[in-house]
């Protein structure tokens, strides 16, 4: 049986977004050159079409934590895949998340990250599900602040489903 996916954000509202997100990215590094940290496989999608946005010079790199259901702690993020210390040391590194849920992800990954000595450290998230927190934790680039509903899409996906579909939509 297909389900039923209703548009939430638009490709076309997706992409403008996207534009003013380079556009303030480029202004606040203006000068430097900057990597993107993407986390597999989510934020893939999302950080494809900022980086092409983006006008200063960017490096690409790509991490992927694993995170065991059911379990309230932090302890339980792991990195599947990381990248060695020299890819973060003196850098300025940008980590690049489809969706910040708990918080639980992100708050693990920006501390390893930080134990590396980049030269400054953010993070950017095409989506925001601030009303979800568990875990304090604020992005620095926003995309969209959205509820609680699970999406899929733009990278997203639920069983690895809908990765590929061009917006971002609720299953219903
Ligand atoms: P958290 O902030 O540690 O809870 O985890 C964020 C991760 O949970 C994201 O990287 C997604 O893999 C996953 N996730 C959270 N909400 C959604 C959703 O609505 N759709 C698909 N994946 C989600
Ligand atoms: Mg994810």
């Amino acid at each position: 049986m297909m389900d039923t996916i209703d548009v939430l954000l638009s490709e076309e509202v997706i992409d403008a977004r996207i534009r003013e997100l380079a556009a303030q990215i480029d202004a606040d590094y203006a000068g430097e050159s900057i990597t993107l940290l993407c986390t597999l496989k989510g934020a893939v999608f999302f950080a494809c079409e900022l980086a092409k946005r983006i006008t200063i010079p960017v490096f690409m790199d790509f991490i992927q934590t694993a995170s065991y259901e059911g379990t309230q702690s932090t302890g339980t993020v792991s990195m599947k895949l990381d990248v060695p210390d020299e890819a973060i040391e003196g850098k300025h590194i940008i980590i690049i998340e489809d969706v910040i849920d708990t918080g639980r992800t992100l708050s693990v990954v920006k501390e390893m990250m930080l134990k590396r000595k980049p030269a400054s450290l953010k993070v950017c998230s095409l989506l925001d599900k601030h009303e979800c927190r568990v875990v304090p934790f604020d992005g620095d680039y926003i995309g969209f602040t959205i509820g609680n509903d699970f999406v899929v899409g733009y990278g997203l996906d639920v069983d690895q489903k809908y990765r590929n579909l061009p917006f971002v939509g609720i299953v219903k």
